[in-house]
């Protein structure tokens, strides 16, 4: 039977499935379901800047939306940062498999030095959700990427776990990006984050929030970056996420350079015993082509490794498809 054990991370891991941070991983009784399901590791639901600062006395909670502020504040006050530790400490205890934190972000700011008791807590690894939409026509990309660059370097001098980035793909260069985050100790990068985004409720004239999970077809746009990135930056982890909905995505962005793939919407749909037919599917995938382990295939389908890359560069459909009426 194939071995599906990979690493992440560094940390070891029994298979590359891990579960994405998200409700399903916000209580210690649906991770111990999890893990009971096969998942190797767990990202636990995020835990947001403003919650730090809010505990730390120093968040000004303003906006133009009063309805935000006050949602802002409930939410804050109902899911303080001292239960956050509790979640990880429980967790690390109830399930033998790598718990990894989660945060939140959209600023290099004081709280970073938060981190240090997410390693005391037991944490195995921390995943670093950023990002900072750029809504200001002055400023220039590189000072919205500068974020990213200080936050790995405050990161680095007060954790010594290993540290992840969750990356947006709105990046005008996503592999300076990750190759940047490289030099400064980031072991990781998540390919790619799905964010809430708005919608709009015609009869009601209400701005709503668009559909919230993803689709099997969303998983394009990861499986394009993590073919090139995996080349192109080859030292660099890189855990595939977005739109992976069943066990052909996960042998595809395996295929692709990944060394683990993240779900969310399909346990979502499915439940959390779909962990297993993920896992079940892999492994008799292996099985079939003849294959031992992850690293006898993983990357093989790569940006470097195919006879021709240009496959992966295409982007403009009227070249390609122009016969399509
Ligand atoms: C209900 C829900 C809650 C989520 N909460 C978080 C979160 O707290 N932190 C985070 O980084 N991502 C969060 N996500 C995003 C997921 O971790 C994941 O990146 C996204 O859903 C794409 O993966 P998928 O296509 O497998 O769903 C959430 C997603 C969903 C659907």
């Amino acid at each position: 039977m194939a071995n599906l054990q990979t690493t992440y991370l560094g940390l070891k891991l029994k298979n590359p499935i891990i579960v994405s941070s998200s409700g399903l991983t916000s209580n210690v009784e649906s991770i111990k379901k999890l893990a009971d399901n096969g998942a190797a590791a767990v990202v636990l639901k995020s835990l947001f800047e403003e919650q730090i600062l809010q505990e730390a006395g120093s968040l000004s909670v303003h906006s133009d939306y009063p309805e935000a502020e006050d949602y802002l504040k409930a939410y804050v006050t109902s899911n303080n940062v001292e239960k956050y530790l509790e979640l990880i400490a429980q967790a690390k205890k109830a399930v033998d498999i790598p718990v990894i934190a989660s945060i939140n972000c959209v600023s290099a700011l004081n709280w970073i030095s938060f981190a240090a008791k997410i390693q005391e807590a037991g944490a195995d690894a921390l995943e670093i959700n950023v990002f900072v939409l750029p809504t200001d026509s002055r400023k220039k990309a590189e000072e919205y990427e500068e974020v990213y660059f200080t936050l790995a370097e405050k990161l680095k001098k007060v954790i010594t776990i290993p540290f992840s980035f969750k990356l947006s793909d709105h990046f005008t260069n996503p592999l300076r990006i990750i190759e940047q985050l490289w030099y400064r100790n980031v072991k990781g990068v998540v390919l790619f984050n799905r964010f809430f985004a708005p919608d709009i409720d015609i009869e009601k004239m209400k701005v709503i929030s668009a559909e919230v999970f993803s689709k099997p077809a969303d998983i394009r746009d990861s499986l394009r970056w993590v073919a090139i990135a995996s080349q192109k930056v080859p030292k660099i982890d890189i855990s595939a996420s977005t739109g992976v909905h069943d066990g052909e995505a996960v042998v595809k962005l395996l295929l692709a350079g990944a060394t683990s793939v993240q779900v969310c919407s399909t346990l979502y749909k499915n439940g959390h015993a779909y962990v297993k037919t993920l896992v079940d599917f892999l492994s008799a995938w292996m099985d079939k082509k003849g294959l031992k382990t992850i690293d006898d295939f993983k990357g093989k389908m790569n940006y470097g490794q195919i006879g021709d890359p240009e496959v992966y560069e295409r982007s403009q459909f009227m070249k390609y498809y122009s016969n399509y009426e």
